[in-house]
């Protein structure tokens, strides 16, 4: 019996893109439970799109691995001799062990505990034991290389793609993707803290991803967090507050949005103006971002204290401390990675305390992921129940009240009270991916941005 409880069977276009109504905010529940539409996901969303691998700060010399994946496929993001990253499915070509156990770290190549079949840093398979011996030099080492992936980077993140047809990652991401990284490195370069903090919760992994662009469930959730002083619900879930951004192919910004008089008034500041303004601010206020951010985000992403998502799955916390990856482990249970980025060279306080910041919000100890993780569970629990999953969700909060708006560089964005755009964006954009068999049906026939009343 399948994780979900259901059928293995086929699903077909028609089937797919019922799955998700954008005009009522209807979700099929079997989205978060069926096995089928789990194995279809590996296949179309995972190996298709663009993964997040890796920042550049993790593998700065050749021979430096970090372990990661696309879907369930494990793969080695490692940097070669002559600099260059290569991503390589983590699996032996001879009987399919795994090359590499260690989560990261430095190698002069990979050899094999099976067999000790041996590879370059590049893929190439350069040792084979009893070569002339037992193989009687009969065999192709050029064919057994290790299976590689694409991988390209923007602005020191690098992404990987196991679809040969995949638009170049700069495209891929959009205005609202590099906005999202952008964030990230707007006060400037940036590098990872070294641990990688990993647990696994009970959920779907589009309830995780989901749920960051749902600034509804802040005051209700997350209101011990709000009673011992660590959030200040009333300044962030105001009428009116909430800025989402809408692009391509899925990815999305969602949360509050500087109003354009203030940003207004920032634009008139110089970095030291700006830099004072955040000294004198209230503790956890986020940081004025300095001129150069505008470059980096644009000049609406700027006025974004939101959370974006890099579709599928990669999540860039408000004011880009962290990322946090939600890699799919079967339909009911998720693996969530949370990188940490500080300053380059930052001073060992101020590193500290960044930190510090970064493990007390998310993450396993974070105070808030505490309470979302278990939402998270029940809600997947719930998708797998013979009655309960023919219910469906109802994400329709604001749909019909609001307007989407080109900006000035061809930013889609919606100002309004909270709502669930962000979500049903995510949705449609899934099924969507869902729906299409290659780059070329889902470059023609995904919903682009929208301008009008959404
Ligand atoms: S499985 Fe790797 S050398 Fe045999
Ligand atoms: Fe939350």
């Amino acid at each position: 019996m399948a994780d979900g409880g259901q059928d293995l069977r086929a699903w077909d276009r028609a089937q797919l893109l019922a799955l998700f109504d954008p005009a009522t905010g209807a979700l099929d529940r079997r989205v978060l439970s069926d096995e089928a539409l789990y194995q279809l996901e590996l296949e179309r969303i995972f190996a298709r799109g663009w993964n997040f691998m890796c920042h550049d700060s993790q593998i700065p010399e050749p021979g430096d691995y970090f372990i990661s994946y696309i879907g369930e496929d494990q793969v080695i993001v490692v940097r070669d001799e002559e600099g260059g990253v290569n991503v390589l499915l983590n699996t032996c070509r001879h009987r399919g062990n795994a090359l590499c156990r260690a989560e990261q770290g430095r190698a002069k190549s990979f050899v094999c505990s099976y067999h000790g079949w041996n590879y370059a840093l590049d893929g190439r398979l350069i040792g084979v034991p009893g070569l002339k011996t037992f193989y009687h030099n009969d065999i192709d080492r050029s064919r057994l290389g290790l299976a590689r992936a694409r991988a390209e980077n923007y602005l020191g993140f690098w992404f990987a793609t196991l679809a040969t047809d995949a638009p170049a990652l700069r495209d891929y991401l959009g205005d609202v993707g590099r906005t999202g990284l952008g964030m990230i490195c707007a006060n400037g370069e940036v590098e990872v803290v070294d641990g990688v903090q990993k647990n696994v919760i009970s959920c779907n992994w589009k309830i995780a991803v989901d749920n960051l662009f749902d600034w509804y469930h802040v005051p209700y959730s997350h209101a011990s967090a709000n009673t011992a002083g660590f959030l200040d619900i009333a300044a962030i879930q105001h009428p009116q507050s909430q800025m989402v951004m809408l692009g391509e192919y899925g990815h999305a910004i969602g949360g509050p949005g500087i109003p354009r008089e203030r940003q207004d008034q920032i634009d008139a500041m110089s970095d030291e103006e700006r830099a004072a303004a955040s000294r004198a601010a209230p503790p956890n206020s986020p940081r004025i971002r300095p001129r150069a951010a505008r470059d980096l985000m644009g000049p609406v992403g700027v006025r974004s204290e939101g959370h974006p998502n890099i579709f599928p799955n990669l999540w860039i916390t408000l004011g880009g401390l962290q990322m946090c990856l939600r890699l799919p482990r079967g339909p009911s249970k998720t693996e969530l990675w949370w990188f940490t980025f500080v300053p380059k060279g930052a001073p060992p306080a101020l590193r500290r305390a960044m930190i510090a910041q970064a493990n007390h919000v998310f993450g396993p100890a974070g105070i808030l992921e505490q309470d979302d993780g278990e939402n998270w569970s029940q809600s997947t629990r719930s998708a797998r129940g013979f009655s309960s999953r023919g219910l469906g969700q109802y994400i329709g909060m604001g749909l019909g009240h609001d307007q989407a708006v080109a900006g000035e560089d061809g930013e889609h964005y919606i100002e309004s009270a909270v709502g669930e755009h962000g979500q049903r964006w995510l949705y449609r954009a899934w099924t969507e991916w869902m729906a299409a068999r290659d780059w070329t049906e889902l470059k023609a026939n995904h919903t682009p941005p929208p301008t009008g009343p959404v």
